[in-house]
């Protein structure tokens, strides 16, 4: 058996989770190794939809350029189409993902950072790359097998699937990024809530150049009610453009208990050409394969030294495309915490506050997009598709829906307004945009949660209430515009205050010295080192000019206090303490 290899951070699994808790520790200078099971990142192109949220921490990470360089940008992906199918009848469309003039306001106020449409298969390269780049050792065709721990580490017994052989690597933590059928959070013992195996879905991943049906509505996702489609799968049949407009992949259902259909060329071809709807187009299949919608959630991520990120903790269907975006957001949030633990700057405990702050978030996530799916079942009964029926009759359905008759009129309300009611799916904005955290690493400031003015699921609301992500405001430094968001992360704390903190300042300075926490001052006012041109700052901010926002490595503020006290320097030392879990 050849030697242990030994590391500070163990990961298993390069998916987007995986890669992203690698990026992080590399950049913050923590050693650490990724094992995973196959020769090769992604080659298909699975989660795609990529959110604000997600794109403030890649840009907080370094990467943000070359995602944005490589993926489908925002104004593309926002027609989502309902019709017959792509070269059939349209139902209706829904204004996705920001671009419907009011959401797209919504979007230019709450980040520096643009949603777009990044595939799996293009986005794990840039993550991997730039990981490996700032130091993550990669192990292809290396698969985890199990793992032992004690008081000083986690022992794990990984296998070379290239050389047969197994051997063991040594590491002071493990990350469980392993995906859906995680082995490292089933070794742990995480408690899950849920099941397996809800729905069959088969994804059909092919060229065909759509150009003349989908570049007129450009969209990443193309909705197809027609006979069939509400067997299993995720509401309808999807396809969905992974580049435009000549690569695709189809969602389409299948019965679980009568098992998955052989996926040969031809059926996979068959479904392809129902969901066109033009013979004459060119496909070539590029590959097929089945899975299962999931609807499980673990309640804690972590057992002592083994905390598990991405599809190893929540499983969900693709509905809201939360998937990868949670994953990188899990990754993200832990890592800092990692660095902190491993330099002895912080407790251990305060690993506990991942558990505390994520699982919540992968619970909501799991839920909303199962119901997702329930909610495309009001677009059928509009139709009167949803009882059991022929073909022919199906299509009539859809066909009364242009007479001339009451009866008629009615129908084409409802069909409207259970389309629009998709909003919930393909303009969450506030899903994606409104976690909040509650944990020990959170210092709680004594107001009220003051909930939020608007639906919570549709709309974002900034708030600098301890728990909330700093709220993103244009300020300047030397004149050049930059975000609030790019004044703080990098991987160290930020005290943010304004003209007459400077005893915050100066209680941050001390903070450093006693607890060895690296923290960087932020002052903005006329003359210092950021300014506020355009008084957008001081109008998210909820507190005074001389008050304090004390922001964490992930962006989130973990304490606030309104003015200048005199004992800035206590309170600040204490809220610190709490949070890094030191006496
Ligand atoms: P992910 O599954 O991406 O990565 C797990 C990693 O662990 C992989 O690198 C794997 O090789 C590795 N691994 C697993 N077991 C291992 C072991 N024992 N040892 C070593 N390595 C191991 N989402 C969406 O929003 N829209 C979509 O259309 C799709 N489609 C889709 C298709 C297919 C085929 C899959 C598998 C998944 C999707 N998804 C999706 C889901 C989406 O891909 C998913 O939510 C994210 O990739 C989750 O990221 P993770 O990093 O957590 O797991």
């Amino acid at each position: 058996m050849p030697p242990t290899v030994e590391t500070d951070v163990l990961i298993v699994g390069s998916g987007p989770a995986g890669a992203t808790a690698a990026l992080a520790l590399s950049t913050y200078g923590v050693p650490n190794i990724i094992v995973t099971r196959y020769a090769s990142l992604a080659d298909t192109p699975r989660a795609h939809i990529t959110n604000q949220r997600t794109m403030e921490v890649l840009r907080d990470l370094g990467v943000e350029d070359q995602v944005v360089a490589k993926a489908t940008p925002q104004h593309l992906m926002g027609n989502t189409v309902f019709c017959t199918s792509i070269a059939g009848e349209e139902l209706g469309r829904v204004r996705s993902w920001g671009n419907d003039p009011y959401v797209q306001a919504e979007h230019e106020l709450a980040s520096p950072s643009r949603m777009c449409d990044m595939p799996q298969h293009l986005m794990e390269p840039v993550l991997v790359d730039a990981a490996v780049a700032r130091g993550t050792s990669l192990r292809f065709e290396t698969e985890y097998i199990s793992h032992v721990q004690d008081a000083d580490g986690v022992t794990a017994t990984v296998k070379d699937r290239m050389r047969g052989d197994t051997y063991e690597i040594r590491a002071r933590y493990l990350v469980g990024a392993d995906g859906a059928r995680s082995r490292v959070a089933e070794n742990a013992g995480l408690p899950t809530v849920g099941r397996m195996g809800v729905a069959g879905s088969i994804n059909i991943v092919f060229e065909a150049d759509l150009s003349k049906y989908t570049a007129h509505r450009p969209s990443t996702l193309y909705w197809v009610l027609a006979p069939g489609a509400t067997v299993g799968g995720i509401g309808a049949g999807l396809v969905r453009c992974v580049r435009p407009w000549k690569e695709w992949m189809i969602v389409w259902g299948y019965d679980l208990d009568a098992g998955a259909p052989d996926l040969t060329e031809e059926y996979a071809l068959s479904v392809v050409r129902r969901l066109i709807g033009d013979d004459e187009i060119p496909v070539k299949i590029k590959s097929s394969s089945a899975w299962t919608v999931n609807h499980l959630y673990a309640e804690r991520y972590a057992d002592r030294r083994v905390l598990c990120a991405g599809d190893a903790v929540h499983r969900h269907p693709p509905s809201n495309g939360l998937g990868s975006n949670v994953s990188i957001q899990d990754a993200y949030n832990l890592a800092w915490k990692l660095r902190l633990v491993l330099d002895g700057t912080a407790a251990a405990s305060l690993l506990d506050s991942y558990s505390a702050e994520r699982a919540p978030i992968g619970r909501q996530t799991v839920d909303r997009a199962n119901q997702s799916i329930g909610e495309t079942a009001p677009v059928f009964e509009a139709l009167n598709g949803l009882t059991p029926q022929t073909p022919e009759q199906l299509w009539a359905n859809i066909a009364a829906r242009k007479d001339a008759t009451p009866a008629a009129e009615k129908q084409r309300e409802r069909l409207r307004e259970a389309i629009a009611f998709k909003v919930y799916e393909f303009n969450a904005h506030g899903v994606e945009m409104n976690q909040r955290y509650a944990s020990d690493a959170i210092v709680p400031d004594g107001t009220e949660d003051p909930g939020f003015d608007r639906d919570p699921e549709l709309h974002h609301q900034p708030s600098t209430r301890p728990g909330a992500k700093l709220p993103h405001a244009w300020i300047t430094q030397g004149g050049r515009q930059i975000s609030t968001l790019d004044a703080s992360g990098h991987g160290r704390f930020t005290l943010f205050t304004g003209i007459g903190g400077d005893g915050w300042i100066r209680a941050a300075e001390a903070a450093t010295k006693a607890l060895g926490v690296e923290i960087a001052g932020a002052v903005i006012g006329p003359g210092r080192q950021y300014e506020d041109p355009y008084g957008d700052w001081a109008r998210v901010r909820e507190i005074g000019d001389a008050g304090a926002l004390l922001v964490r490595p992930d962006n989130y503020i973990a304490f606030r206090h309104t003015t200048a006290p005199d004992d800035a320097e206590r309170q600040l030392s204490e809220a610190l303490r709490r949070i890094l879990g030191r006496d």
